[in-house]
This record gives structure tokens, sequence and C-alpha cells, in this order.
């Protein structure tokens, strides 16, 4: 299937990838069919997305799975959201674990039904020692209710004398993010057209490239995130320095 070639375009690889998979909604209904028949098209794009980063050897995959504001949904949707999730996970365990992919998630864990939860924690526990790939799936998300989650806890260390505020930096608010531990993503991917960030990884996006493809999440498979590669590959990033200054690093 050409696979040397591909790969030898990606270089550099990303080490960690974020994705907003959004346009579902929008796919199923211009097919006349329910908005969860594209959430179900969705879940098959989720599995390739991470079996194709886990061949090509990305190693941290972040997706957007569900906002904070996704609760509004309606109720049938959401239910709906909620066993592709189960099943998703459910059936995905096996090959999580023969394929050393580690499930963490992003997110409000607790405000999910008690089968859905139970379900994470089981795979999130079963797939620990796998080291090939972490797969990050944010789960009632929001960036700004994960800074501030941080923020109380900073707060809270300071009130009790185990951390003082000038000693506070960079790394100290990354260590209480849900993404410690975690390098930032590289790339942020965004299907279906909308150019926004959502509320999503603010903090951990600041230097990120991005990446906006008008292409349907459903529709967002094997060839389509290759391509967001080898975009991603043929960037230069700068982090503020002069073209120059990092050919000289680079040199
Ligand atoms: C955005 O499409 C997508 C979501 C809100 C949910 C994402 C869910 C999946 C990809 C499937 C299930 C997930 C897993 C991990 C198995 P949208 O509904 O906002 O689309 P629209 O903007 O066209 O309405």
């Amino acid at each position: 299937m050409g696979t040397m070639r591909e790969i030898h375009q990606l270089d550099p690889l990303p080490q960690h990838v974020a994705i907003i998979m959004d346009g579902n909604g929008r796919w199923a209904q211009q097919r006349h069919r329910p908005r969860l028949f594209g959430h179900k098209a969705g879940a098959d794009s989720v599995r390739e997305a991470v079996e194709t980063a886990r061949e090509v050897g990305i190693r941290h995959l972040t997706l957007y799975a569900f906002s904070t504001e996704n609760w509004q949904r309606p109720g049938l949707e959401v239910k709906g959201l909620m066993s592709l999730l189960k099943n998703y996970l459910q059936s995905e365990l096996d090959t999580m674990q023969q394929n050393g992919v580690r499930l963490e998630c992003f997110g409000q864990k607790d405000r999910f039904p008690d089968e859905v939860r139970n379900m994470l924690d089981k795979v999130i526990a079963e797939t620990r020692e796998c080291s090939k790939l972490r797969l990050n799936l944010c789960l009632s998300y929001g960036s700004r209710a994960e800074m501030i989650r941080a923020v109380q806890e900073i707060s809270r260390k300071c009130a009790d004398g185990e951390l003082r505020p000038k000693d506070i930096d960079d790394q100290t608010f990354n260590d209480h993010l849900y993404s410690t531990g975690q390098p930032d993503p590289d790339l942020l991917i965004r299907t279906s057209g909308e150019q926004r960030l959502s509320n999503f990884l603010l903090w951990q996006l600041s230097y990120a490239e991005l990446y906006f493809t008008e292409i349907p999440w459903p529709e967002f498979r094997r060839d389509q995130f290759l391509a967001a590669l080898e975009k991603y590959a043929g960037r230069q990033r700068r982090f503020g320095k002069t073209g120059a200054q990092i050919e000289t690093v680079h040199a």
C-alpha cells in the first residue's frame, strides 16, 4: 500500500497529535440519517485514527470526544453517545492491549453514568502497562474547567504551605493538568470546516501547528490523517525564533 513512501514523507513526525472530531451530525443529516448514524461512523474513524497513529509511531493521541457543553444535547443523542462509548471501550480493550495502547481520560469522569465510568476505569487500569501509544479521550472536558481545577489545587497547596506562590512556574501548572507528564501537542487537527479551538487544550496548544480540513470526521480516515501529517512535516516550526536560528539548532 505504499506505506514506505508515505512514512518517508512523515519526517518530522509529531510526537503528540490532538484532534477535534467535528461534523458527525452534519455528515449524517446530509444523508438524511439521524445524527447518531454519524457518531457511529465517527467511532469507526476513531478506531482508524488510533490504528494509524500507532502504525506511524505517534506516541500521544488526544481526541475531543465529549465536551462539557455536549451534556446539553438532546437526551437521546447523549444516551446514544454514552452507549457508543461503552461499546467502543468494551470492543477495543483486547486490541488496545495487543497493540500497546494506554487509555487515559481527560475530563469530569464522575459525571458519566456508572456503567460507562466503570468501563473507563477498567480499560484505564488494564492498559496501564501499555507503552506504545497514549490515547487520551477527552470526556466531559473543557479547557477552562481544567485550568480552574489546576488553580484550585495549586492554591490549596499554597494555603497548606506545601507550595510557595513564587515557586509556581510552567511546570507546576502542567503538573496539575489532566495531561501531566505528557508533552504538549505538536499538531492540532480539526475536521469539518470550523476554525475554532472550542475550549480545547488552550494551555497545551500554545505552540501547536493548526490544521483545518473541510472533511467531516466520519470521512477522516487513514489517508486523510497521513495527508495532515505530511503537511505538518512540510512546515517549519520556529517557537518564536528566526528561521536561521532553527537551521543552526538542527544543523
Ligand atoms: C462532533 O460532531 C462530534 C461529537 C460531539 C462527538 C464525537 C464522538 C465520536 C467521534 C464517536 C464516539 C466516540 C468514541 C471515542 C467512540 P457533531 O455532532 O458536533 O457534528 P456537527 O457539528 O456536524 O453537528
